[in-house]
């Protein structure tokens, strides 16, 4: 069965290669660690190459997260109910909707042959809609199985504990309904890579054991480094030239035009003391680009 890529730069290396068709993974890590930005990312992937983007959203509105990720660079907008779709639940009864609105609007899609790249950010609240155990897990069953039909699924899962605390109870129940589940954790330490990435589980996959540092890039969304190398310090280098030649090989590689786009824009808004070497390089391999 073929793989889907995440468009996560770095991370569908750690997973032979990204997730399977109708899978659902969820993101768990706490509040800043990056979950919105792993979705729009995975959503932006796919719609750069052909698919569709459906972001169920029960926190933040269409209008917030298209600003949030036009901070990070991804512009959601010009896609904006042409290829992406927002569903936004606030306030809304789970329930009802998880029985009966979502699975009319799947059934109203079946006809269509397009892929479509789900994302349901964050679960949490369908949790919290009820106390009984049993009808969480009928209701995060359900929506992930629904939601299952149209494609590949991610959905964040927010925790409310401090990096190195065990797993919150409230986290469990998503981990073991999903197929592959992906844990994020913030050490404020400063430095680059300051944010690590743990493939807790991916069903039918042998996938990376370590602990991966990541770091956010403006006009990439979020590089992993799945590789062991140390980043070169050099504060108050200038790193244009580095840039113009990754630039110059990309257009020689005749890189997809996306990655130009992108490879410009990280160009202008790269502020990290750290050389980007390392990020271009998990970058291209993302893209196959030597
Ligand atoms: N270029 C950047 N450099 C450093 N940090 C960044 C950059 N862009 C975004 N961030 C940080 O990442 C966070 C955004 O991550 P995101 O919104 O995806 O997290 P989240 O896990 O969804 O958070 P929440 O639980 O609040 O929804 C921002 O709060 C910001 O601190
Ligand atoms: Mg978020």
């Amino acid at each position: 069965m073929g793989r889907i890529e995440t468009g996560i730069f770095g991370l569908d290396q750690l997973i032979e290669g990204g997730l399977n068709e109708k899978s659902t993974t969820v993101i768990v890590g706490s509040s800043g660690t990056g979950k919105t930005t792993f979705g729009v990312q995975f959503l932006m992937h796919g719609i750069e190459n052909g698919e569709q983007g459906l972001f169920v959203s029960l926190e933040e509105t269409p209008e917030q997260i298209m600003k949030e990720a036009e901070a990070i660079g991804i512009d959601l907008r010009k896609h904006y109910e042409k290829d992406l779709f927002f569903i936004h639940l606030k306030g809304k009864n789970f329930k009802k909707m998880v029985e009966e609105q979502l699975p009319q609007l799947v059934k109203a899609r079946s006809d269509y042959d397009i892929r479509t790249r789900v994302v349901i950010d964050p679960i949490t609240p369908v949790l919290w809609a009820t106390e009984d155990k049993l009808e969480q897990r009928e209701l995060i069953g359900r929506l992930f199985y629904t939601l299952r039909e149209l494609g590949v699924v991610i959905s964040t899962v927010e925790e409310h504990t401090k990096p190195g605390e065990a797993v919150g109870e409230d986290v469990l129940l998503p981990i073991y309904l999903a197929d592959g589940a992906l844990h994020l954790e913030y050490y404020p330490i400063g430095g680059a890579f300051n944010r690590t990435l743990k493939v807790i589980k991916m069903r039918g996959t042998h996938h990376g054991e370590g602990v991966y540092p990541y770091m956010f890039v403006r006009g990439m969304g979020v590089i992993v480094r799945a590789s062991g190398t140390d980043i070169a310090v050099e504060p108050g280098q200038e790193y244009n030239e580095i840039f113009d030649k990754a630039i110059q090989t990309a257009e020689t590689g005749q890189a997809p035009k996306p990655l130009l786009s992108r490879l410009k824009k990280m160009k202008e808004s790269w502020d990290y003391d750290y050389s980007p070497e390392e990020a271009l390089h998990i970058v291209f391999d993302s893209y196959k680009v030597k």
